[in-house]
């Protein structure tokens, strides 16, 4: 029998998990709300509130386990890449106690946990396999051809999925975090209301500053002409710019998909979470005769199960870190 604990502290949730065997058996998550109001996270306030909730959120990972700290045979934690004064509490919260408990250590690119969650419940996608990965931070296509060698094919150059997300909703005045707000007044709008237009970057590439520019002039001017054009249109709103933004990730994955040849597709991290994205994901595949992996809600925003599994099948394959490992790979998650 292993057991993992793994723990996540890259941006604003604080979390903990406990996976035996590959099973995982506790998920805890204590999000920072504090964030809300400031309309993004504010690195000094997440690494404090971090070392405030790691122990209790860590205690109650093990106890909803029913696991006994000396019981744990691996320490798994999030190395990178994310908030550099929220990661190094993980990070030293976890060295400590593997150094505490003579535990061996594994940090783990957070990037490819979004992905490795795919491996914590069937059906588990075979290799190998294309991922859109899509956070608040990153947006890459990767083509996944091991639980170890991910490649990233392409990426955004300039804003994230979710960041485009976040920023449409703060210019609509809602508060952070704004995609899944987005989300649920999309669902009552139309999509074609309003049309923003597409960024063409070379190869599998992204772009969402653009959008977020387009978007910012058309609020702006119409309200400058009409103050309830937001309350007004808020939905319409929502649904295109929505609609926009999943466009932009559709149309490289089918590039992505056709310069492959790979027939297995999934989506990960916070924006995969978007009921606009998994039902555009879902057509695609009928369209296309693909198989699609789309995860489950908690595992798609920030969480320490997928970094327990990405723990586990390190462990598997005997892949340990050092006490004084720090870096992750750019390129090759
Ligand atoms: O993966 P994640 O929890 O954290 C990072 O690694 O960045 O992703 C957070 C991002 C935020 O930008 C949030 O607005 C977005 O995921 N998000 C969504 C939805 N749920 C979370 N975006 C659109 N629709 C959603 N339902
Ligand atoms: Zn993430």
């Amino acid at each position: 029998m292993s057991i993992i604990l793994g723990i996540e502290s890259s941006c604003d949730e604080t979390a903990a998990a406990v996976c035996i065997d590959g099973k995982i058996c506790s998920n805890i998550i204590a999000t920072q709300t504090i964030h809300q109001q400031y309309g993004g996270v504010i690195p000094e306030a997440a690494s404090r509130l971090h070392q405030q909730n790691i122990v209790p959120v860590v205690h109650e990972a093990l106890k909803q386990a029913k696991v006994r700290k000396n019981d744990v045979d691996v320490i798994a934690y999030t190395q990178g890449p994310g908030l550099l004064g929220a990661l190094l509490v993980g990070a030293s919260f976890a060295k400590g106690l593997a150094l505490a408990l003579n535990k061996p250590l594994i940090g783990i690119n957070h990037m490819q946990a979004h992905i490795m969650a795919h491996f914590i419940d069937e059906p588990k996608p075979a290799f190998p396999f294309l991922c859109l990965t899509v956070s608040g931070g990153h947006t890459q296509i990767v083509q996944v051809n091991s639980y170890f060698d991910m490649q990233v094919l392409g990426q955004t150059t300039d804003d994230a999925a979710g960041e485009a997300f976040d920023k449409a909703a703060k210019i609509l005045g809602l508060p952070y975090p704004g995609g899944p707000l987005i989300d649920k007044y999309a669902k009552l709008g139309n999509p074609h209301a309003f049309a923003f237009p597409q960024t063409n970057m070379p190869a599998l590439d992204f772009s969402f500053s653009g959008l977020k520019t387009s978007f910012l002039n058309l609020v702006t001017k119409q309200c400058q002409q009409n103050p309830d054009f937001i309350t007004a249109n808020l939905h319409d709103l929502a649904a295109s710019i929505q609609q926009a933004i999943i466009a932009s990730l559709i149309n490289k994955l089918k590039q992505a998909i056709q310069q492959t040849a790979i027939t297995q597709i999934a989506i990960a991290g916070g924006v995969s979470a978007n009921s606009g994205l998994r039902a555009a994901i879902q057509q695609l595949a009928t369209e296309q005769a693909l198989e699609v992996f789309i995860p489950k809600f908690e595992y798609c925003t920030d969480n320490a199960a997928m970094i327990a599994i990405a723990g586990h099948y390190h462990h598997l394959h005997h892949k340990y870190s050092t006490q004084s490992d720090s870096s992750y790979a750019k390129n090759r998650l």
